[in-house]
């Protein structure tokens, strides 16, 4: 048994050691929002935040984020930086097909956890990981910024 702390609650997963967490997160715990594209770490529709840092969960085998703080799109709601970003995708009307955007929520998530101002290079930066195939990458930038000014308001 391999023990997984996703969103605050721990799961015993009998896997093998190196089954990608991305699998443990949608078969195993049927937490499907985090999406499948590529299977080799060069979409983003499978990321999720591992201690804070997001991650392409295709690419952690589930042994190595045992012990970790797992947190997925079904979460990112609880958190204040989360909460601001769905706020902003949601004004912006950002998303079109939706497949990749869970993966962007959490990796607009990471971002602005760490840097609360980005500008439009920090954002591209940041960004690079999570392709999107209908192309919304001008609405994620602005929902980005729209979020960095919502949360800047109400620390002031
Ligand atoms: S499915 Fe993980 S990067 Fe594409
Ligand atoms: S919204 Fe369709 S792939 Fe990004």
């Amino acid at each position: 048994m391999i023990e997984l702390d996703v969103n605050g609650r721990k799961h015993g997963v009998d896997l093998d050691a190196d089954t990608p967490l991305l699998w443990a997160l949608r078969d195993t715990l049927a937490l499907t929002g985090t999406k499948y594209g590529c299977g080799e770490g060069l979409c983003g529709a499978c990321t999720v935040l591992i201690d804070g840092v997001a991650q392409h969960s295709c690419q952690v085998p589930v042994s190595s984020a045992s012990g970790r703080q797992i947190v997925t799109i079904e979460a990112i709601e609880a958190d204040r930086v989360g909460k601001a970003v769905q706020a902003a995708w949601r004004r912006i009307d950002v998303v079109q097909c939706g497949y990749c955007q869970s993966g962007q929520i959490v990796s607009a998530t990471a971002l602005l956890r760490g840097n609360a101002r980005p500008s439009d290079a920090d954002i591209d930066a940041a960004m690079v990981g999570n392709l999107c195939r209908c192309g919304t990458y001008v609405r994620i930038r602005a929902a980005i910024h729209e979020a960095a000014k919502a949360l800047g308001e109400h620390h002031a």
